[in-house]
């Protein structure tokens, strides 16, 4: 019997350094053999975001000790990993240089082949660590980042059918969140604030609702919210804020997603109807439960990676440089750290001030 491909993967984009052991199983589907996580959540809370440069420092400190466990706890030896695929982009440079540049000296030591690997690809094919998933599916991709569906068609082809225009949802989530007062990062925090809080207590705006296709945007909603907790007094009207600020999230993308339903349906035509949710928003509950309804309303099989791998991880990375080992598609030594990758590299740059839709 062959050899089975051990990957090493690395990740230090933003503000988690992380490290990653997979493997196949006999029947060729991926085994994830260690996966370890260091948040720098405590480096960044009382800055209220993330310091690229306290980012760096914190990720330069830990890489070699993360990446040491990450192969203890796999209990393979050093010597047996047969590549080392690190994120390459996007994300802060700072940040991106620390993991990159070890993934590229790790591999040179080794001797073995470096892979260059986008975040945001690793996102996508976090599902099938835990499950068959083929080609082609419609990717929902929702992190602190990123707002956007995607036709996969396969590695590294991508077509975007939607994209946010201004704020990335887990922003919106972080933004309302620090409005309200809760430390970052929010996004989480929301989630359980609104549980306690009455949806229908607020009426908030929902931008480009009607218009833009499968095109996001929440900066305005987040105007709306500066307005009201200038007003607010007590807890319960906090938790009314933030559960009318989640159904107002989950409605634009209940109206959105079945747009871009359309849309994939249309572009590719396919055998079976796949709807991919990723990223760190992924691990909302509440937009999950509104997710997998509408799927099954529309006859789509809904996927969700598990929730400790919606978040920032390496085996998601490593799960990009398995195919890519697979394929032979290896990078050279000097591959840059890229601060903006995206997956679709035609679609049209639709952020900032002055996007008309
Ligand atoms: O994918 P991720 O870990 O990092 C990026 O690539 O951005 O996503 C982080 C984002 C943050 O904005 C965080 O607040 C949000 O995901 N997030 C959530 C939840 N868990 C994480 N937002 C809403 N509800 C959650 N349960
Ligand atoms: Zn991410």
């Amino acid at each position: 019997m062959s050899k089975k491909p051990l990957i090493l993967g690395i990740e230090s984009s933003c503000d988690e350094t992380a490290a990653s052991i997979i493997t196949e199983n006999n029947q060729g589907n991926p085994m994830v053999l260690s996966n370890v996580i260091s948040s720098q959540v405590d480096v960044h809370k009382e800055f209220g975001g993330v310091v690229p440069e306290l980012a760096a420092r914190s990720h330069l400190e830990k890489i070699d000790w993360i990446v040491k466990k990450a192969i203890d706890d796999s209990g393979i030896k050093i010597d047996e990993i047969d590549a080392v695929a690190s994120t390459a982009g996007p994300g802060l440079v700072v940040c991106l240089s620390v993991g990159l540049s070890f993934g590229k000296a790790f591999a040179t030591s080794l001797d073995k082949p470096f892979i260059a690997v986008n975040h945001l690809e690793g996102h996508a094919l976090s599902p099938k660590l835990n499950l068959e998933l083929n080609y082609p599916y419609l990717l929902l991709l929702i992190s602190g980042g990123h707002s956007q569906y995607l036709s996969v068609k396969n590695l590294n082809k991508y077509k975007r059918l939607g994209t946010t225009i201004d704020d990335a949802i887990g922003e919106a989530f972080d933004k309302t969140a620090k409005l309200l007062g809760v430390e970052f990062p929010g996004g989480p925090q929301i989630e359980i604030l609104a549980k306690k809080g009455d949806p229908n207590k607020y009426s908030l705006p929902k931008p480009i609702f009607n218009k833009g296709g499968c095109n996001l945007s929440f900066a305005g909603l987040k105007t709306a919210i500066l307005k009201i907790t200038k007003k607010i007094k007590t807890d319960q009207e906090k938790f009314d804020l933030a559960a009318s600020f989640q159904k107002t999230i989950i409605e634009i993308l209940y109206k959105k997603t079945k747009m871009a339903f359309k849309e994939f349906e249309n572009q590719i035509k396919p055998e079976e109807k796949k709807f991919v949710v990723a990223g760190g928003v992924a691990a909302n509950k509440e937009i999950r439960k509104m997710l997998i309804n509408l799927c099954e309303e529309e006859g789509y099989k809904s996927i969700f990676p598990p929730i400790e791998l919606c978040g920032d991880n390496a085996a998601m990375i490593a799960m990009v440089g398995l195919e890519k080992f697979k394929l032979k598609q290896f990078d050279n030594l000097d591959y840059p750290a890229k601060p903006r990758w995206p997956l679709d590299e035609d679609a049209a740059f639709l952020k900032g001030a002055g996007v008309k839709l």
